[in-house]
């Protein structure tokens, strides 16, 4: 079904799922403009769109107010990985609620729908498996990861007091983890730690014994997923938990990495960063009934697609 066209607003557009999103959105006949600061994004993300006559990138930080006149807005800008989130954390929670407030401001004034990328670590290291939206999470306030954490959780509150002081249509997606092309080599997240390291013939490093687990959902679904919640009626607001409900521990992802890549890298095992949770997966039950979503790429395709990705990104730009 073709949709009327929109100008549509990406923040953190550069970065791993903005970069997608903005395609995507552009394939849907969108005029898009994208904006980041390019703290994790990158212009190699977004340089086969730069040609395209309705896409658009301006360099804005969002913690900074902007004013544009768009119809829908996506809010993505934010580090995404513990290394970066944790690099400039007063920044961290910084960019999660001011620029949650800046962009709830503009959709404010030009009467625009606003999505907001949520994260499962909203719900910390959670005691309830899998997590259900309703579950209010274990976080803990003061530790490494609550710049992001927390930041997060106040943008969600942000956002329903907006739609009940000012009745935005406001639409928050939790996302769990997600992988895929465009993923920041050295971001310290699991899937491209392992990939980068199989594909150099180091020693892949697990964090703790490998038996913690975690559900891995590639990149085109997690995307489907956010064009269909900005599609819902105004009475969708979310949280609406998005992600792969299979879980594997670390140690089954690790050999299955070094299956497809073909690698000799030997599994070796370091200390459990702090906080870091032991059991993550989505309950998507709800994505299902009201989206009719789930994800349907399936891991080892989803992974040889991110394993020739950073093949070629290594060969063009061999890692330090
Ligand atoms: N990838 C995942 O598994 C995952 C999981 C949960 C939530 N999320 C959320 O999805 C969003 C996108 O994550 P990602 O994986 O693409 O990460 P990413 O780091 O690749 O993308 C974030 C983008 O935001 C930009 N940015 C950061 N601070 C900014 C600022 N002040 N102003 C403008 N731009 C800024 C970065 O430069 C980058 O391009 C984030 O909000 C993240 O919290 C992602």
């Amino acid at each position: 079904m073709k949709t009327p066209r929109k100008r549509v607003l990406v923040t953190g557009g550069a970065g791993f799922l903005g970069s997608h999103l903005c395609e995507r959105l552009l394939k849907d006949g969108h005029d898009v403009l994208a904006v980041d600061n390019y703290f994790t994004g990158r212009r190699d993300n977004i340089l086969h769109l730069l040609d395209a006559p309705r896409f658009e990138i301006v360099r804005h930080d969002v913690t900074f107010p902007l004013y544009v006149e768009v119809d829908e807005i996506y809010n993505l800008a934010c580090p995404a990985s513990p290394v970066h989130y944790q690099f400039d954390p007063v920044q961290t929670t910084k960019v999660s609620v001011v620029g949650a407030i800046n962009m709830l401001g503009l959709a404010k004034r030009v009467k625009a729908k606003v999505l907001q990328a949520s994260t499962s670590e909203v719900y910390g290291d959670p005691t309830v498996h899998p997590q259900t939206e309703d579950y209010r999470g274990s976080v803990n306030i003061i530790g490494p990861r609550a710049c992001y954490d927390e930041g997060k959780r106040c943008a969600e509150t942000l956002f329903f007091d907006y739609r009940r002081q000012h009745k935005l249509g406001i639409k928050v997606v939790r996302i769990f983890n997600t992988y895929g092309p465009r993923m920041h080599p050295n971001d310290g997240r699991v899937v491209s730690n392992f990939i980068v390291q199989a594909l150099q013939g180091q020693d892949i490093t697990i964090f703790g014994d490998g038996l913690q687990t975690r559900a891995f959902c590639y990149v085109d679904d997690m995307i489907d997923g956010f064009i269909r919640m900005m599609a819902t009626g105004d009475e969708i607001t979310g949280p609406i938990n998005l992600g792969n409900p299979t879980e594997m521990p670390m140690l089954r992802l690790a050999e299955r990495i070094l299956s497809l890549t073909g690698s000799k890298s030997r599994i070796v095992h370091r200390p459990l960063p702090m906080d870091d949770p032991v059991q993550r997966c989505p309950d998507i039950a709800k994505a299902r009934a009201v989206l009719g979503w789930e994800p349907n790429v399936p891991l080892d395709d989803g992974l040889t697609r991110t394993i020739a990705y950073f093949d070629q990104l290594l060969r063009e730009k061999p890692a330090p």
